[in-house]
């Protein structure tokens, strides 16, 4: 018997109405390790995948990984740890996790972690500065959507010198080809010859925004760093490396965004044995109830490596292509505020 749309589980305790974040099980299947995405779809249209008991055949299936009992042949999948990342992106990466193009990407530094690990969000390609990652889908669309209108800092380099005025028109917001963009707080850094430096924060997540505001102000983006995404910021970090969030952050960005859903505190003895504050499950392919539990396509101490390395780690994820030096945009983000700082502390937030 075949089903096509996977029946939902029982209310969970405590009320059930903790909110579902479905994906596609393909994508589910996948992400453990178990196939392919194209071999994921196989084994759904080949009646090999139940959904609560129910086989499901349709490949736009969908289901929570957390509430629902997804199982391959029987074998159910299990939850992973979920991992938490800030890495400062260097300028010319793309933030991706591949390129058509071939250009160096942030999914090589990423792989580097074991857990099939995203960008929360996108910096241009010649951007620099702070980005998230993370595989918990649930924390990505909760910082991305919005409604949460996380703020996001920027030292932007402009051709041509701005006066406060022209600053101001930043600040009520200016006419882009898709609306008016919301308010915007900013300050002038200095004055350098004819081009200016100064720092903006924005709470939209729009592409190419801030150059593009710089393209309908008629003062040309030159150089574009992140400083700080939800209060984050890369405080310590080279361009290329990363570290674990803390448990301090992950809580601040639970207490302020909702998300992640549960920060788990480090293990004694803390703080710097464990790191990262993995915060809960990520589906893997569940060991054999009795036997030796079978190997997903990367191996246990990997998925745990990045995760459970001390908060202190900073792990150098540099692409031999990529810029090392970022002469100005670095004098720049030094002169950022240290208020900022790190999503732990609460009177740090930005808000527009
Ligand atoms: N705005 C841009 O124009 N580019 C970025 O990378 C980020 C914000």
């Amino acid at each position: 018997m075949a089903a096509n749309s996977p029946p939902r589980p029982p209310p969970r305790r405590g009320g059930g109405d903790a909110p579902r974040h479905e994906e596609r099980l393909q994508k589910l299947i996948a992400g453990a390790g178990l196939a392919s995405r194209r071999a994921s779809e196989s084994l759904i249209l080949a009646g090999r995948v139940r959904v609560n008991g129910t086989i499901v055949t349709e490949l736009g299936a969908k289901a929570d990984p957390r509430a629902d009992k997804i199982e391959v042949d029987g074998k159910r999948l299990m939850a992973d740890d979920l991992v938490y990342f800030v890495l400062h992106k260097p300028k010319n990466v793309v933030s991706t996790l591949s390129d058509p193009e071939g250009r160096p990407t942030v999914g090589e530094m990423l792989r580097r972690v074991g857990a099939r690990v995203y960008p929360v969000g996108r910096l241009d390609f010649p951007t620099s500065g702070v980005l998230l990652a993370t595989n918990d889908g649930a924390f990505a669309n909760g910082l991305l959507h919005p409604k949460k209108a996380v703020p996001k800092t920027y030292v932007v380099k402009v051709q041509g010198l701005m006066a406060d005025e022209d600053l101001d028109r930043w600040r009520k917001g200016i006419e882009l080809d898709d609306g008016p963009t919301l308010p915007a707080r900013a300050r002038l850094i200095r004055h350098e010859e004819d081009k200016t430096w100064f720092e903006i924060t924005i709470t939209e997540g729009r592409n190419h925004q801030i150059r593009r505001m710089g393209d309908a102000t008629r003062f040309r983006v030159m150089r574009l760093a992140r400083v700080s995404f939800a209060g984050v910021t890369h405080e310590g970090l080279k361009p290329g490396q990363m570290r674990p969030l803390s448990y301090e952050e992950l809580t601040a960005l639970r207490e302020q965004y909702g998300v992640p859903k549960k920060v788990r505190r480090p293990a004694e003895p803390p703080p710097s044995a464990r790191g990262g504050g993995p915060g809960g499950r990520k589906l893997r392919a569940a060991p054999p109830k009795h036997g030796k539990a079978e190997q997903p396509r990367r191996d246990a101490a990997s998925q745990r490596g990045e995760a459970s390395r001390p908060q202190g780690d900073r792990r150098e994820i540099r692409s031999a292509r990529t810029d090392r030096s970022g002469t100005k945009p670095r004098a720049a983000d030094s002169r950022a505020p240290r208020a900022r700082g790190r999503a732990g502390r609460s009177g740090s937030r930005e808000r527009s």
